[in-house]
């Protein structure tokens, strides 16, 4: 048996606790894939999300709804084999744990025995707090998620702005307690005023993260193809692009298809 210890000290929701009680912010992106999960975990992130958007970002649907759980743990699998240092979280897809905590708690199970992921997100409050106090005494770390939650976009009609009403901040503010309360680690605040985020992050001891959700979240979170611009389409006023990768993948194909039908490519120096 080997007793090699590895160097990289990795990320534990113990960490990411510390870090709100530091003042740290937390980085987190999504990744679906073994390439660029190395590439986000040598670059420093914390926690990696293998978020639901694959079904857009990967599989090109219109909505999260279509991925199935068997999906889910084929891309965290692939992830997990790409992590040396990040928390590794996997969103439970739709139908897999609403109305139904022994299901919940089947699908969370299958995620981690079967792709070594380290924690699974679930979309809801109240509404869904069995299905988390029920996967949480399986000792699996929940992540919560909480404002514009894609998979009830049939519900909402549209993927704007959540809680600007007082009703729904409300609601929103005991949820996020409810979800603190129960043992969740952390809570993902989507697309909801920078102002609810504050007093949400200053009234619960676990870490907010945020996507569109504002400066006072303890950390921020955005889909890692928007991030590096292979999605264009896509553009909400909370996006901060820092790569041009769909132009620059199309130039450079057209580079390539151009050095094939010109007999550029292959040159002497690329044969044997
Ligand atoms: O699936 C996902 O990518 C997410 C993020 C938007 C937080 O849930």
């Amino acid at each position: 048996m080997s007793t090699a210890k590895s160097e990289v000290k990795r990320v534990t929701v113990h960490t990411l606790k510390n870090m709100k009680k530091k003042g740290e912010k937390i980085s987190m992106l999504t990744a679906y894939d073994f390439s660029l999960a190395s590439v986000i975990d040598a670059a420093g992130i914390d926690i990696i999300l293998v978020g639901d958007s694959a079904s857009n970002v990967m599989a090109g649907h219109e909505t999260t709804l279509p991925i199935t759980l068997d999906h889910m743990i084929y891309h965290a699998q692939s992830v997990i084999r790409g992590v040396k240092r990040a928390l590794v979280v996997v969103d439970l897809p739709f139908g897999t744990y609403q109305g139904n905590s022994l299901k919940a708690l089947d699908s969370a199970i299958r995620i981690m025995k079967e792709s070594g992921a380290h924690a699974v997100k679930l979309e809801g409050g109240e509404e869904i707090a069995e299905s988390i106090k029920r996967i949480l005494s399986a000792g699996i770390p929940v992540m919560g998620h909480l404002g514009l939650t894609p998979q009830s976009i049939y519900k909402f009609g549209t993927y704007k702005v959540r809680a600007k009403e007082d009703e729904e901040a409300n609601k929103l503010l005991q949820d996020a307690m409810l979800l603190d309360d129960i043992g969740c680690f952390g809570v993902v605040l989507e697309k909801i005023p920078a102002l609810l985020s504050k007093e949400v992050s200053e009234s619960i001891g676990m870490p907010t993260i945020g996507i569109g959700g504002g400066p006072h979240c303890d950390g921020q979170v955005l889909v890692l193809h928007d991030v590096i611009g292979l999605t264009k389409e896509f553009n909400p006023r909370f996006l901060r692009r820092y790569l041009n990768l769909y132009e620059d993948i199309k130039a450079a194909t057209e580079r390539y298809i151009n050095d094939v039908k010109s007999g550029d490519f292959p040159n002497e120096n690329e044969q044997y």
